[in-house]
């Protein structure tokens, strides 16, 4: 018997645990390993586990980066590292710490792997529209692959904050508004980066973010204060990340904002209180980057009482800022934080490297041959294609513009037409700008000899310059012309008079979005308006190809275009799945995962919102109802909105029986049938509203959704089947609870236009 399992028992038997049965457990292989080799670690050594540091050279994403870091190496003062990209690097520093530190710990090296890593995939926003989660966790699944053949073991995704502030430019980089769908996909995203077996050479172990709630960020100004009930928490903001953990997220990363006065990085309730023993969380906290030290400007204490603070709430990792390193001995000396406290951190950083498979080989990552062979490999190209067109969503199609015709002459015009540096969108640190394919090269190819291609810029992103110089921090996304505004119109309107339809290219640049990028006016710039303005005034077929990371305003762009296709951002192989589908090669099936509100006044805008005491009626804007003297309460686009091709009709709702009790379920059927032309794909959303309940409900909810291909003229039926658990909602004590009552359940393409049936829950 080892010394652990003879303390083991010798703890067993003291508690009195022992007096029944006194056989030894065996101890866990890695319990029993890390215990020995945290018998031999100094405190310095321990805190040094705990020290994440960016070395610099790659993208940095906060004002700091790391300095010193070699010789922090040799003395263990780091547990891991980021920001460093490649295979050659990353073998250097592991060689370092496991042959110049005493204890010969490896590190783990992580990176922003958000949609994709040097291939790049549609932003996640977008992959969020496909409402498509085998595809979703594919794409986790080639990025791992791609990662970890370039000597990365963990990544800092999936991100799965709720968001209903299209202001808040990181609404790009989740899955949008809805509680049922980000949980869908934070779970398919887990399972995609760590598959089965996480100490595979070809996974990933994943990092949730951002614990929690930072996309309710007030005002959508990032970083912003957050504030809500815990009901709303409960029912709304939570679930994803739960449903992250269920999935076996391996890491969590905490975010910047407070929550309850408290920052989350020194908040117990939620680390430790609801993660760690609510959730059963085994796996270890990092901070975001500085998070620690910024809990000084959050007006915690200095830099000891705010790591302190970090530590005691559940912290294991502290992301660059150094707090932990320079600060948590010396409180270990005087008694504000305890061995117990470092060494419960230390555990769980050596735990998940031992869950890696570094102890066994530290270069299990760092297989040159494999950075050969699945690095930017051609595979990877052909899924980013894929992905890219399955993420599109169709805004509007008069006339069946769309698809185009492989003939004829198209003017493609637009500042985004032919420009390789915005095609990425934000966070695609390790991606290279120039390997993407531009719309007209897409559409050239695509297209074919039987179609003439003209193109002309037309336009800047922006003609601000400010605003420019803001966006252009990691390389210049919005550039300014030579050419005048008025000289780049004359261009593009002469271009387009030679044209049988135009396909104009506008959007936001891609950092336009993403971290720090909040607007307050998320219309496209003015001088983008003018330039649809002059087009459309051509007269001519206007298809307008909308590039952008968050929901935008789009009255007039909605009302002046003939077809209106959203493709976010589509990673490097924009131009090829554009054109498929703007010439029909793929039929667009996308829905959207946001809601697009009419003005900037109507934000937070979302579907699943309250019915309120006075509702506004149908008809014009009444007084003493819940709405505005100067705009609809309804968006221009709502959630689950997305057009195809061809037109899919619903029956109406056939329920199995329109009385249940809980052990019972509910069986519901439409016959969906393809009305048109094309072979096509429909998400098919069911959403339930529980008229009356203890606690208020939304007008409706996302419950269930399937996505079904059918071909012209086909008909089939789709089934769902609902049980009680369907029915529950988050009570007063904050406990799922169902109620009998009367229920609405509504099917349709969209979460406005629905078929709809009544049944009772009887006691
Ligand atoms: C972001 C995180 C990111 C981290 C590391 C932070 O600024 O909020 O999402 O993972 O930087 O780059």
């Amino acid at each position: 018997m080892n010394r652990i399992l003879l303390l083991m028992v010798a703890v067993a038997t003291a508690a009195g645990l022992g007096a029944q049965k006194p056989v030894a457990q065996p101890a866990n292989k890695m319990t029993a390993f890390v215990n020995a080799l945290m018998a031999k670690m100094t405190v310095d050594e321990k805190i040094g586990q705990l020290n994440l540091l960016n070395p610099g050279g790659g993208v940095a994403t906060g004002a700091v980066v790391s300095s010193g870091v070699e010789s922090k190496i040799k003395s263990g003062g780091v547990g891991a590292l980021f920001g460093i990209i490649g295979v050659d690097k990353i073998r250097q520093a592991q060689q370092l710490a496991v042959s110049s530190s005493r204890l010969k710990i490896p590190m783990i090296f992580g990176s922003d792997v958000i949609h994709g890593y040097k291939t790049t995939f549609p932003v996640p926003l977008a992959l969020s529209c496909s409402w498509d989660l085998a595809m979703i966790e594919r794409s986790a699944r080639l990025a791992a692959e791609e990662a970890t053949a370039d000597g990365l073991s963990w990544v800092y995704s999936p991100m799965v904050d709720i968001a209903r502030d299209p202001r808040w430019g990181r609404v790009v980089e989740g899955a949008g508004e809805d509680t049922y769908l980000g949980s869908k996909i934070a779970a398919a995203m887990v399972k995609g980066y760590q598959g089965n077996d996480l100490a595979a050479n070809n996974t990933v172990m994943a990092c949730v973010k951002h614990f929690a709630l930072y996309g309710a960020a007030e005002a959508g100004r990032d970083y912003n204060s957050v504030d809500m009930s815990r009901l709303k928490m409960y029912e709304t903001y939570l679930p994803p990340y739960r449903a992250a953990i269920d999935a076996g997220a391996g890491s969590v990363m905490t975010s910047f904002n407070d929550i309850d006065g408290i920052p989350a990085s020194g908040n117990k309730w939620l680390m430790t209180d609801l993660l760690r023993k609510q959730w059963g969380f085994k796996g270890f906290v990092v901070t975001d980057y500085t998070a620690i030290n910024e809990m000084v400007d959050h007006g915690v204490g200095d830099l000891q009482v705010a790591s302190a603070l970090a530590l005691k709430a559940g912290v294991d990792m502290d992301m660059v800022g150094e707090g932990f390193l320079t600060t948590l001995k010396k409180s270990l000396q005087q008694g504000k934080v305890t061995q117990r406290q470092i060494d419960d951190g230390c555990r769980r950083v050596l735990e998940a490297k031992y869950k890696l498979g570094l102890f066994e080989d530290p270069f299990r990552y760092c297989d040159s041959s494999r950075t050969q062979r699945e690095v930017l490999s051609a595979d990877k190209r052909t899924a980013a294609r894929e992905f890219g067109a399955r993420s599109c969503v169709l805004l509007k199609n008069n006339n069946q513009t769309l698809p185009l015709k492989k003939s004829g002459t198209i003017a493609l015009i637009g500042p985004l037409a032919n420009n390789k540096s915005n095609m990425l969108g934000t966070w695609a640190v390790s991606g290279e700008p120039q390997l993407s394919v531009p719309v007209l090269d897409g559409m050239r190819s695509v297209g074919g000899s039987g179609v003439n291609i003209l193109y002309a810029k037309g336009a800047n992103i922006t003609d601000d310059t400010a605003l420019a110089k803001k966006v252009n921090v990691f390389g210049v996304r919005a550039d300014v012309d030579s050419l005048s505004p008025d000289q780049l119109l004359t261009q593009a309107l002469e271009v387009a008079g030679r044209a049988d339809v135009i396909v104009a290219v506008v959007g936001e640049a891609s950092e336009m979005s993403g971290e720090a990028a909040s607007r307050s006016d998320i219309s496209l710039p003015v001088n983008q308006q003018r330039l649809l303005q002059a087009l459309a005034k051509t007269g001519k077929p206007l298809v307008v190809v909308l590039m952008n990371g968050r929901p935008l305003i789009l009255n007039m762009e909605a009302e002046l275009a003939t077809s209106l296709l959203d493709v976010w951002f589509q990673g490097h192989e924009a131009g090829n799945a554009i054109a498929d589908v703007l010439f029909g090669n793929y039929n667009p099936s996308g829905k959207l995962t946001m809601t697009f509100p009419r003005n900037v006044g109507q934000i937070p805008i979302y579907y699943n919102h309250k019915n309120t005491g006075r509702p506004q009626g149908a008809g014009p804007t009444q007084k003493f109802r819940s709405n505005y003297l100067d705009v609809s309460n309804e968006p221009l686009f709502p959630f689950g909105f997305g057009l195809s091709y061809t037109t899919f009709s619903y029956s109406e709702i056939k329920l199995n029986r329109t009385s249940m009790r809980a052990a019972d379920q509910l069986q519901l059927r439409v016959t969906l049938s393809n009305t048109g032309q094309f072979d096509g794909e429909e998400v098919v959303q069911l959403y339930l509203h529980d008229e009356y309940a203890s606690i208020t409900q939304p007008v409706k909810k996302l419950k269930a959704f399937q996505k079904i291909r059918l071909q012209a003229g086909e008909s089939k039926d789709i089934v769902f089947n609902l049980t009680v658990d369907d029915l529950k909602f988050v009570g007063s004590d904050l406990k799922p609870i169902y109620e009998p009552g009367n229920f609405t359940v509504f099917v349709g393409g969209n979460s406005r236009d629905l078929k709809q049936a009544k049944f009772v829950l009887v006691p």
